[in-house]
C-alpha cells in the first residue's frame, strides 16, 4: 500500500504540464472497439483507470500498445462481446463500453456497475435510451444482456437529465447504424465534443448542436485515426485550488481554460490573479483566500461537481463563510470529515456544505475516500501546518498522473512512501 506524506506550508511556484483528460480518454478508448482498424491516441493520461480500460480492450480482442501517453489500439478483430465481472468492477465507468461493444457486435453482456464512493450511480437513462432505439435489454441478477436484432435505424432520445455516460453510450451505440439519432438534453461537457471529434475523424458524422442536442448520422464502417485527447479541466482546477490555498505563482501549460471558464470567477473572488492565454494559465495568490458565498455544482457549463472537493479544501482556509451546494451526486462530501480532522470548520446540511473558513489547517493522518476527495486532502495537506499523511491513495492514482511529482515540481514537500 502507498501513502503520500506532505509537509505543508510552502508556497507553490513554477510550471507544470496538465495531463490529458481521463474522462475523455476513457470513452475514446471504448470507441476504438467500433473501429475496424488501428487508432493512435495521444495525450492519454497514465492512470490506473486507463490501465483498466486497456485490460478490457485486450479481453475483447484488441491489440493495445502503450508508450507512456500514446496508445495504439488495433481493433480489427473483436473476439467477444462480454466483459467479465472482475474487469467491470475494476473501474465503474467501464459501463461506457456497453455502447461500443453493442454497436460493433450486436450483443453486449456485462455486469451492472455497482454504486461507488460518491453515490448510487444508476444507469436507468443509459438502458431506457437504448430500449427506445430498439435494443433488447435484459437485467438478470446484476448482469446486463443487451442485443440488437439488426443495425439500429436511429430515432430520437430525450434525456431527463444530461447524463455524460448515457450521452456517450448512445453516441457509441449509434455510430455504426443505418439511421440518424437525435439526443435531446444531451450532456454538453467538453469530453462529449472530444468523443464526437474522435468519431468524426474515424468517418462518422456526429454534430454537437446548440442547447444540448447531439445528432449522430450512423455509417456502415469506421476506420482508424490519430487523435489527441483534450486537457484535463479537473486536474487544472485541482492545481488552481492548491495555489489558492497555499499561495504562490504557478503556470499551467497544455491546459484549456475555455473548458472551465465558469469556474475562473470563483478563483478571482477568492483573490487569485489569473491570466490565461490559449493553452497556458498563470495563477497568482499572495494572501489568504476570501470566502465565496454561493457555489452550486451543475451540469456543464456550470460549476463541475468534480471540482467541488478540491475547491472545498481551498475554502476551508478562506476568510469568511462559504456555502457550497452539491447538486449532482448524493454522497460527495466524504472528504469533509477528513478535512475536519485537519481543523476545517465545515457543517453539512443535506447537499449543502457551510464552510466557516479557519486561518490554519493542521497536518493529520487522513484517508482518501474517493478520487476527488483524495485530491482535496492533498490540497489541504499542502497548506496545513505540519505533516499530513494521506492513505488509500490508489483512489487518487485513478485520476491524477503521479500527483506528488507535479506538486514537487512546484516546490511542495510531498513524497510517496510504500507501507
Ligand atoms: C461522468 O460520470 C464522469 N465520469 C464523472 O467524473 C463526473 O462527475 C460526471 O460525469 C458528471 O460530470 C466519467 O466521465 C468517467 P452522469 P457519469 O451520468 O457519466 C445521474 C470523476 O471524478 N444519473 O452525468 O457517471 C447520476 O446518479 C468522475 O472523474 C441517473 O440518474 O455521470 C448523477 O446524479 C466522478 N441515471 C447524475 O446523473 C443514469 O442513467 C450525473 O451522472 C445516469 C446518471
Amino acid at each position: 500500500m502507498e501513502n503520500l506524506v506532505i509537509c505543508g506550508g510552502r508556497r507553490l511556484s513554477g510550471e507544470i504540464d496538465i495531463q490529458g483528460a481521463k474522462n475523455s480518454a476513457l470513452p475514446i478508448l471504448a470507441a476504438t472497439v467500433l473501429i475496424k482498424g488501428e487508432s493512435v491516441i495521444h495525450n492519454c493520461p497514465d492512470l490506473s483507470d486507463i490501465d483498466a480500460a486497456i485490460k478490457i480492450l485486450r479481453h475483447l480482442g484488441c491489440k493495445v500498445k502503450k508508450e507512456k501517453n500514446t496508445l495504439t489500439v488495433d481493433s480489427r478483430e473483436i473476439s467477444c462481446y462480454n466483459i467479465p465481472d472482475a474487469l467491470m468492477r475494476e473501474m465503474r465507468s467501464s459501463i461506457v463500453f456497453l455502447g461500443s461493444v453493442l454497436g460493433r457486435t450486436g450483443m453486449a453482456v456485462m455486469s451492472s456497475p455497482g454504486g461507488c464512493d460518491i453515490g448510487l450511480r444508476p444507469i436507468d437513462l443509459h438502458l431506457s435510451s437504448l430500449r427506445t432505439l430498439g435494443v433488447r435489454v435484459e437485467e438478470c441478477h446484476g448482469t446486463l444482456i443487451c442485443k440488437r436484432e439488426k443495425q439500429l435505424a436511429g430515432g430520437v432520445v430525450s434525456l431527463s437529465f444530461p447524463s455524460v455516460g448515457a450521452t456517450e453510450n448512445i453516441m457509441l451505440a449509434c455510430a455504426l447504424s443505418r439511421g440518424r439519432t437525435v439526443i435531446l438534453n444531451a450532456a454538453r461537457e467538453p469530453e462529449i465534443k472530444d468523443l464526437a471529434d474522435f468519431l468524426n475523424s474515424c468517418g462518422c458524422n456526429v454534430e454537437i448542436g446548440s442547447h444540448g442536442t447531439v445528432v449522430i448520422s450512423g455509417v456502415k464502417e469506421l476506420h482508424g485515426c490519430e487523435h489527441s485527447v483534450i486537457p484535463d479541466r479537473i486536474a487544472s482546477l485541482t492545481f488552481m485550488s492548491a495555489v489558492a490555498s497555499s499561495g504562490g505563482d504557478v503556470t499551467l501549460n497544455k491546459t484549456d481554460s475555455s473548458s472551465f471558464m465558469s469556474v475562473i470567477p470563483i478563483f478571482e473572488q477568492m483573490g487569485c490573479e489569473i491570466a490565461n492565454r490559449s493553452n497556458r494559465l498563470r495563477i497568482r495568490m499572495n494572501k489568504r483566500p476570501k470566502s465565496v458565498m454561493d457555489i452550486r455544482t451543475m451540469p456543464y457549463p456550470g460549476f463541475p461537481t468534480d471540482a467541488q472537493a478540491p475547491v472545498t479544501a481551498a475554502l476551508s482556509v478562506a476568510q469568511g463563510t462559504s456555502v457550497l451546494v452539491e447538486n449532482i451526486f448524493e454522497n460527495r462530501f466524504k472528504h469533509i470529515p477528513e478535512l475536519q480532522r485537519m481543523g476545517a470548520r465545515i457543517k453539512i446540511e443535506g447537499k449543502v456544505a457551510i464552510i466557516d473558513g479557519t486561518d490554519r489547517l493542521y497536518g493529520a493522518r487522513v484517508f482518501s475516500p474517493d478520487l476527488r476527495g483524495g485530491a482535496a486532502l492533498v490540497v489541504a495537506g499542502l497548506c496545513a501546518q505540519g505533516e499530513t499523511v494521506v492513505e488509500q491513495i490508489c483512489h487518487i492514482d485513478r485520476g491524477y498522473e503521479c500527483i506528488e511529482k507535479s506538486f514537487s515540481q512546484l516546490g511542495a514537500d510531498i513524497k510517496r512512501i510504500i507501507v
